[in-house]
């Protein structure tokens, strides 16, 4: 199967496979035990807890296993809300960031909230001027992703954590994406609540992360057992952040061999599908990871590509709204039409692909071109 979907989810990586299986045999005890047998589980946890901390420059104290991406969303947006309301109600966000965000912050505005959807421009990217004049003596979160998931461009993180941390105001990143592909760096990059997900790093999914600096208060979501410091309650799911730990060790261990991997198929893919005429790739060279294409292919309808072919796996969106007709909010953001949106492909790879599937990608989107 030539597998091109790997920003909606990616393979387990054996050893993050071989790390985890104790875990649901042997070792089953509960974490929170006081006992031997549960010190052993908890043991595992402290340890992935460290080598999550040491791919992102947190601290461990600062790591909150949770669920996924989406749960860590909802924890640092609604728990952030709720414990400062007193600070202010303005939160600043993006058009085009993943729904995760939107629908929470959708949900924040029907409890009074006020929230400020920026603009993105046609590569993409918001403008820091446009999210300087947004900001109101009340605004007391900005929340910018990190990459984004369809088009995989790159925010100016840096400095809209700059612009965060001059005002006074916290900054939430959801670096879903970029986590494991490129730098992420939660000190250099002065961000304050981090979210992501551990199965887009070749970890299982329903595990993820809230990175939550020292000082920054939130109200958990969940109440119960008082774990991670009580602000995620439920019994730990230890195989799950033990694959997770693995992954992010095996990843910053492995970060120079694939980023060199992922770059030549990358750059491969990019020469072969430019020969295909007309064809538009989203967002500017210098703003993009080099893991998720997006293109737009004239003549070509990519529903019918993706749902015809067996041995070809990839999306024509998030797969999270795949399910959802209308064009992506993200492009329409970036000025494309739904025809646009009808004739675009996001091919996202890994280090597992190659060139000859790359071949038989562009085969395979050429034979389906219809020359009007
Ligand atoms: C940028 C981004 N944020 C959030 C999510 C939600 O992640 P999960 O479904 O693992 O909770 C995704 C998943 O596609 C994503 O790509």
């Amino acid at each position: 199967m030539n597998y091109f979907d790997n920003a909606s989810t990616t393979k387990i990586d054996s050893r993050v496979l071989e790390a985890m299986l104790p875990y649901f045999s042997e070792i089953y005890g509960n974490a929170s035990s006081n006992h031997e047998f549960g010190k052993e589980s908890k043991n595992a946890i402290e340890l992935a807890r460290i080598q999550v901390s040491e791919l992102i420059n947190s601290k461990e104290s600062e790591i909150i296993f949770t669920s996924g991406a989406t749960e860590s969303i909802n924890l640092a947006l609604k728990g952030f809300v709720e414990s400062n309301f007193e600070k202010g109600n303005h939160i600043i966000t993006v058009k085009t960031e993943h729904k995760a965000v939107l629908s929470t912050c959708e949900y924040l505005e029907t409890k009074g909230v006020e929230v400020t959807y920026l603009d993105v421009d046609n590569h993409g990217l918001i403008s820091l001027e446009e999210l300087n004049k947004a900001i109101r003596k009340d605004t007391i979160l900005i929340c910018v992703m990190f990459v984004n998931n369809e088009t995989g461009v790159i925010q100016p993180i840096n400095e809209i954590g700059v612009i965060a941390k001059e005002n006074g105001i916290t900054f939430l990143c959801d670096a879903t994406q970029a986590v494991g592909k490129i730098k992420v760096d939660v000190l250099e990059n002065n961000i304050d609540l981090l979210c992501f997900s551990g199965h887009k790093l070749n970890a299982p999914k329903g595990i993820g992360v809230l990175y939550k600096k020292r000082n920054i208060e939130i109200t958990p979501l969940f109440h119960g057992g008082g774990q991670e410091s009580g602000l995620r309650a439920g019994t730990y799911n230890t195989p799950l952040i033990v694959g997770l730990g693995k992954a992010c060790e095996i990843v910053a261990k492995d970060f120079e061999t694939n980023k060199n991997k992922i770059n030549s198929i990358s750059k491969y893919l990019i020469e072969e599908i430019k020969k295909i005429n007309g064809v538009i790739i989203i967002g500017n060279e210098k703003f993009r990871v080099h893991n998720i294409i997006d293109v737009i292919v004239p003549g070509l309808n990519s529903d019918i590509l993706i749902s015809k072919s067996s041995n070809l796996v990839l999306s024509n969106g998030s797969a999270c709204t795949s399910q959802i007709i209308e064009g992506s909010h993200v492009l329409k953001a970036m000025g494309l039409t739904d025809l646009d949106c009808s004739q675009s492909l996001r091919i996202s790879i890994d280090k597992e692909n190659t060139q000859i599937q790359i071949t038989e990608l562009v085969d395979a989107i050429k034979a389906e071109i219809i020359n009007i």
